[in-house]
């Protein structure tokens, strides 16, 4: 579905890549959660998967990027956003700036995909639906909150209904409830067969909603497999990917002289508490 291979890049006028070596191989309908550091290098991965690089921020690529078996630099732009929609990392700068009500702005990418009103007007409403936004359709745009203003620019790429959609840190702006929400619907994708890939910090919710994880770091992918193996991973702190707060507890438990012995930290609310009932008969 989503494949890179080798792919090296280096922004316009840097010497130094960003990504070297990146390869991936994600299948349809798969939720892939994509992990890095802060500068790692993950907004520059989701511009790559979307297109948006090189045809919009220019560089050099290297290495193949294809969706669907088409290669994303034989495309046009208009072609590759038909493919792959983004959700871009800041939601203010996602927002078109030339539609009056959030009900115009999550509509404006199907105006220009030329559906028609009817339709729009019912993708519009079923989009509003998954992510709570009927009350705000008729306000502008401008006079959300920043979290609104995300649930907004997500909206606005899955009315698109795109195969894949590219999501980069959709949940910076919002609160624990709205965060869920955006997670649950991530649930919804997959069923409807669109694949994922969502770029994220909060690692409970990845391991609870992701079918399998990557780490990016060093300029490249250094890990890739089982949402749990990912976490539990010996190599987890050189990562700079922090930790779920079972591990850390586990962790510190460790350095008490509890959990002697395990060779796996739990990740999970539901692994702690085996892990730690399991110990119990060694106090
Ligand atoms: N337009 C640009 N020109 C030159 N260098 C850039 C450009 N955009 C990003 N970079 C550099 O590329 C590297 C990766 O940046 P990127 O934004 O992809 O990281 P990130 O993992 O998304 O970071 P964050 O967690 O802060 O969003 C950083 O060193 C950054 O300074
Ligand atoms: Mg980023």
């Amino acid at each position: 579905m989503i494949r890179l291979d080798g792919v090296s890049y280096a922004y316009p006028d840097t010497v130094r890549p960003v990504l070297e070596n990146v390869s991936l191989d994600i299948g349809r309908g798969t939720i892939a959660g994509i992990l890095g550091a802060s500068g790692a290098g993950k907004t520059t991965l989701a511009k790559i998967i979307a297109g948006f690089i090189p045809h919009v921020d220019g560089g050099e690529l290297s290495g193949t990027v294809s969706v669907e078996g088409q290669g994303m630099g034989d495309l046009q732009l208009a072609e590759a956003v038909s493919r792959v929609g983004l959700v871009i990392q800041n939601p203010f700068n996602q927002i078109s700036g030339a539609r009056y009500t959030v009900r115009e702005e999550i509509a404006f990418g199907l105006e220009n995909f030329g559906v028609a009103r009817p339709e729009m007007q019912d993708r519009v409403g079923e989009v509003a639906d998954l992510l709570n936004l009927g009350p705000l359709l008729d306000r502008s745009p401008y006079e959300l909150s920043g979290g609104q203003q995300q649930l907004v620019a997500i909206a606005s790429m899955i009315v698109l209904r795109t195969p894949v959609l590219v999501m980069d840190e959709p949940t910076s702006q919002l609160d624990p409830a709205g965060t869920r929400m955006v997670f649950d619907v991530l649930s919804t994708l997959r069923g409807a067969g669109i694949t994922v890939v969502i770029f994220e910090h909060k690692l409970e919710l990845l391991h609870q909603h992701a079918d399998v994880l990557y780490v990016l770091a060093d300029r490249s992918i250094v890990a890739a497999g089982d949402p749990t193996d990912i976490l539990a991973d010996a190599h987890l702190a050189e990562w700079h990917i922090g930790s779920t707060r079972y591990t850390r507890v586990a962790r510190a438990a460790q350095k008490r002289g509890l959990l002697a012995g395990l060779r796996h930290l739990p990740v999970s609310l539901e692994q702690a508490v085996a892990v730690f009932a399991d110990d119990g008969g060694a106090r």
